[in-house]
């Protein structure tokens, strides 16, 4: 398994917390043609999602493919301002809470989309004749009900959408007419206020490659991190056009990373111009693999999302007639070459799997090899420090050469630390020895393979790393 930075770690980290497990699917380590890309993410460190939209999720095939493939869904429509605050203060949740229900039971984590942005925003907000003050009160009450009611349960929001032109200007919305560039800063503090725990985006299009508005967006994000105000990521939502994704787009990922901030793709379709041809859905898998590798090669790119389920539903061909078959399922929900890209870059096997062949027991005519040996590692890494509080995470690999069906974790803590909450793992301690015990899910680790769990816990005084941590595998 490969190594994953700690950032990679956050979303799975923010999944375990939001939703108190891990995703019972196996964790892939090898090449594996049946494995769906949510298994094949996890195994690389990232998470696979897709935009959802609640009026599908009564259709069998698309709830089929959705929960077999996905482990993060973004509401295409259900979280905007026209469907959550359709007229002042008040609040409609009904279409929201379906889809994070339904993400909650299918082990998927959520990001919300989008708090502030021009568009579908009700016209009694853009034709408004606002204050500055009333518009800050509107926005920030908006923020604190929308982002307030999933307190707790989503892993990121895109706070706000689309501020900038091409050229790097501000878009000359109704916030920005009235509150000056400002209201951005204003809307991630709401953010944070009403809900502490979801990661903070900045999301917008045209943004991948270098070029002004990226620029624009960059020295907005520098600026921030300078000033404190409180932003974990941004969102590069990978709307392209059939071989044109740039080819700096890793190195734009890099240079925001290099920043302090998370990076994700947020909304990737590309799209064909029609007709569909053989040649077209072959540049098509080449430009989702080189999006994929993209994020991969960024150790704080956290996950990539396309921008809905099947080519049936996208958006595409209401906007850009002549223009579609932009996602990895065909109106079928067949996957189409380009998951197959996906499904190479995230290091499966898109091959069709060979015939089996039955082969007669070879007669040894040397010394047997060494028995299997079976051996687990446990590493510690603290995630987040606070006063009196801290959040940490422990490896267990498997470095033998046999299967593990359970492990145990020990270690000491030096200066009085107590875990106050432990997830994917049942945990006792006695004074300084802690011992955590595999649950149910998670004991079964393939040799190569690893697992995790984390905790939060508390301190005074120091929090000194801990002491002989072991592992005994059963
Ligand atoms: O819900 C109404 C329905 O009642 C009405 O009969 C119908 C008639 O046109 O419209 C329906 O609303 C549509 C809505 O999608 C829900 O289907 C809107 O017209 C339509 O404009 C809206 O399009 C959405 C678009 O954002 C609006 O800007 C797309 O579904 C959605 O995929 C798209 O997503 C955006 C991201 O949020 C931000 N980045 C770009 C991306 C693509 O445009």
């Amino acid at each position: 398994m490969s190594v994953r930075s700690p950032r990679r770690h956050a979303w799975k980290i923010g999944l375990a917390l939001l939703i108190g497990v891990i995703p019972a699917v196996a964790t892939a380590t090898t090449a594996d043609a049946a494995a769906p890309l949510r298994q094949l993410a996890e195994a690389k460190g990232i998470y696979f999602g897709t935009a959802v939209a609640a009026n599908r999720l009564g259709e069998s095939q698309y709830v089929q493919v959705l929960d077999r493939e996905f482990n993060s869904v973004t509401p295409e429509n259900e979280m905007k301002w026209d469907a959550t605050e359709p007229s002042r203060n008040s609040f409609n949740f009904g279409s929201a809470d379906q889809i994070v229900n339904h993400a909650q039971a299918n082990g998927q984590i959520i990001r919300g989309h989008t708090l502030v942005w021009h568009s579908q925003l009700p016209s009694w907000v853009s034709n408004g004749n606002w204050t500055a003050s009333e518009l800050t009160q509107v926005m920030e009450n908006h923020i604190s009900n929308v982002a307030g009611r999933y307190r707790g349960k989503l892993y990121a929001w895109d706070v706000v959408n689309e501020a900038f032109n091409e050229d790097g200007t501000r878009r000359q919305t109704v916030f920005q007419r009235v509150l000056g560039d400002g209201y951005i800063a204003t809307a991630f503090r709401a953010a944070r206020a009403a809900d502490p725990t979801a990661k903070l985006y900045y999301n917008d299009y045209n943004i991948e490659g270098i070029n002004a508005k990226s620029n624009a967006v960059y020295n907005m994000v520098r600026q921030f991190k300078q000033q404190g105000v409180p932003i974990d990521g941004v969102g590069f939502q990978g709307h392209f056009i059939l071989g044109q994704v740039p080819n700096d787009l890793q190195q734009n990922l890099q240079r925001f990373a290099d920043l302090g901030v998370e990076v994700a793709l947020t909304e990737v379709d590309i799209r064909i111009p029609l007709p569909v041809t053989s040649a077209k859905l072959a540049q098509q898998r080449a430009d989702y693999e080189k999006v994929v590798r993209a994020c991969l090669a960024v150790s704080k790119c956290v996950g990539v999302t396309v921008w809905g389920v099947t080519d049936k539903y996208s958006w595409v061909p209401d906007v850009f007639p002549g223009e579609g078959a932009a996602l990895l399922f065909d109106d079928n929900y067949n996957p189409k070459p380009a998951y197959d890209g996906v499904v190479t870059a995230l290091g499966g096997d898109s091959s069709p799997s060979p015939t089996p062949t039955l082969t007669p027991s070879p007669i040894p005519d040397s010394p047997p090899s060494p028995p299997p040996s079976s051996g687990c590692t446990a590493t510690y890494r603290l995630v987040n420090e606070w006063p009196g509080g801290f959040q940490a995470e422990v490896t267990v690999s498997n470095n033998g050469t046999s299967p593990i069906n359970g492990w145990t974790v020990s270690w000491s803590f030096p200066s009085g630390q107590t875990i106050t909450q432990l997830w994917n793992g049942e945990h006792t301690q006695s004074g300084a020895n802690v011992t955590v015990r595999n649950v149910y899910y998670n004991g079964n680790v393939a040799p190569g393979a690893s697992t995790s769990f984390g905790f939060l816990g508390s301190f005074s005084g120091s929090n000194g790393a801990p002491s002989s941590v072991s592992c005994t595998a059963s």
